[in-house]
């Protein structure tokens, strides 16, 4: 089953494909988690990175596309995965379509996870995350065990810098204007399903198993 998560930033899209990816065994692939953990380890890529995701914007489809379909060719994703925060663009998602295509296969499912505007920066003011391993935690709606500790690893949570609420409003723009129209591209796929991500993080989870099967 090959599932893409689609939503604004903060929507539970990296919550979301955790629970999926645990409950059908398929790896959880996040753009974002890649791109996190190569400035965490100061790659060239990294630091080409870092320079578009501080001021909130999208890193180019060129170095993007490569490497998620490098990561996609991977023994572990022959059964399947969950794209989440991929593909973000509709050149991205054209890509995708075509390396599907040419063998055969396609999205099952693009799963948009749906929360206003008026939510998301309260989400992300307190969200927490562990660069060592991708947990998230929220300080009210799901706080670790021992403050700002991870309870998966024992690294020390961070908040991450794209998550102060200047920058969040700017990817709230970026994802009005280049993501949203993907939610029309996968309409027109058939594939396009949408939970109301504003729920208790369980029941957003119980909606997708209905959809899921
Ligand atoms: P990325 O890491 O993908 O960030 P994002 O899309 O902005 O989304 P987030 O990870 O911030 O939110 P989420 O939807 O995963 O929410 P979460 O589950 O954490 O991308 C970061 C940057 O990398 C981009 O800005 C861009 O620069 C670059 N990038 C990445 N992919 C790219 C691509 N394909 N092309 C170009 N550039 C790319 O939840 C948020 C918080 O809310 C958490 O604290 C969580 O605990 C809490 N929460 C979750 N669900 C609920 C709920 N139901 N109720 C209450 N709280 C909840
Ligand atoms: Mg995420």
């Amino acid at each position: 089953m090959k599932i893409i998560m689609l939503g604004a930033p903060g929507a539970g899209k990296g919550t979301q494909a955790k629970l999926i990816a645990e409950k059908y065994s398929l790896p959880h692939i996040s753009t974002g988690d890649i791109f996190r953990a190569n400035i965490k380890n100061q790659t060239e890529l990294g630091m080409e990175a870092k320079k578009y995701m501080d001021e909130g914007k999208l890193v180019p489809d060129e170095l993007t596309v490569k490497i998620l379909l490098d990561r996609v060719a991977n023994e572990d994703c022959k059964n399947g995965y969950v794209l989440d925060g991929f593909p973000r663009t509709i050149p991205q998602a054209e890509v995708l379509t075509k390396a599907l295509g040419e063998m055969n296969d396609a999205i099952d499912f693009a799963i948009d996870v749906d929360v206003p505007d008026e939510n998301i920066v309260n989400r992300m003011s307190g969200r927490r995350a562990c660069v060592t391993c991708g947990a998230t935690y929220h300080i009210v709606h799901v706080p670790p065990k021992k403050e700002n500790i991870c309870d998966k690893c024992g690294s020390e949570l961070i908040l991450r810098d794209d998550d102060k609420p200047e920058t969040v409003l700017n990817r709230l723009k970026v994802y009005h204007e280049q993501t949203q129209p993907l939610i029309d591209y996968y309409t027109a796929k058939g594939v396009l399903r949408t939970v109301d991500g504003t729920k208790d993080m369980n029941d957003v989870f119980a909606e997708i198993v209905a959809i899921l099967g």
